[in-house]
């Protein structure tokens, strides 16, 4: 055979050996490509990939807070809380166990670590950070005093001088009012007993969460009932754990996923129709 036919026959196996080798490259390229978009993806929108791990937290919930933890008819949670706690397994990658539990006994709970964390709307208090630990604020609230609509003389602290208010045991409601002069202190268990207690006459005043109560008046159309004066305190809501517990690192963690990329924005959104105040890192 003549050289040149022989350089001519082997021009497809050439060929062929090419393509492969440019095909293979282009794939390894491609590949390549491919890794580094979906290691940079970071999405700004709620994950809603099934979480599959296994690492779980028993997270306590007291759902008689409107909005921020309730109970439906067919016995589901619902709530600002509960959206914000899911977003943050979501984040973090853990599963979430919500357990019912009466807010006074919270507390002592997660001090004997029989749940691993609490949601409730709970606010950092000094006197609590004795015995507890806080994750990172994620609400800024504040005390108010609730009144009955037709009510003239009560429009401060100084005119609830006398009179009978309604608190949450062991809130920081409970608190104030036991510095109010000559106040008659009916002490619940519950946030609706306020409204029950103030709309049947039991009490003149109710001082509660100012967010929860003009949820109630306004969105869930609670009537007969007033909010006067000012905001009486600024405080923060933080999601609670045993002191130092190993769990505050990874809830930590999540919250500040769902604080920057734009969840905690949209369930704040949902629940309260405006955008969200300031919240401070520690
Ligand atoms: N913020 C108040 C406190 O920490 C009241 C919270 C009540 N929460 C509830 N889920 N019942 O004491």
């Amino acid at each position: 055979m003549p050289k040149h036919d022989l350089l001519y026959l082997d021009l497809p196996t050439y060929m062929r050996k090419f393509i492969n080798l440019k095909w293979r490259q282009i794939i390894l390229g491609l590949s390549c490509v491919l890794l580094i978009i979906a290691c940079n993806n970071e999405h700004p929108t709620i994950n809603t990939t099934p979480n599959l791990s296994t690492h779980s937290l028993k997270v306590a919930t007291d759902p008689t807070f409107l909005p921020f933890e309730i109970q439906t008819a067919n016995g589901n949670l619902e709530g600002f809380d509960i959206d914000l706690m899911n977003a943050i397994a979501n984040a973090a990658e853990f599963t979430v166990q919500f357990e019912r539990l009466p807010f006074d006994g919270m507390i002592s709970t997660l001090q004997a670590k029989k749940a691993d964390a609490a949601i409730s709307g709970i606010t950092i208090t000094p006197q609590r950070l004795k015995t507890i630990s806080f994750s990172r604020p994620y609400f800024k609230a504040g005390l108010a005093i609730a009144v009955r609509e037709n009510t003239q003389d009560i429009k401060d602290l100084n005119s609830l001088q006398g009179k009978k208010i309604a608190v949450q045991i062991g809130t920081p409601g409970a608190d104030l009012a036991k510095t109010i002069p000559n106040a008659k202190i009916t002490t619940l268990n519950s946030g609706p007993e306020f409204f029950q207690d103030l709309l049947n006459g039991n009490v003149d005043a109710a001082i509660s969460d100012a967010f929860g109560t003009l949820y109630a008046i306004k969105i869930a159309s609670l009537k007969g009932i007033k909010v006067v004066g000012n905001v009486l305190t600024q405080e923060y809501y933080g999601i609670a754990t045993s002191k130092d517990s190993p769990n505050l690192d990874l809830i930590n963690k999540g919250l500040a996923t769902v604080l920057s990329n734009g969840t905690y924005n949209q369930i704040y959104k949902k629940w309260f129709n405006t955008d969200p105040l300031q919240l401070p890192e520690s």
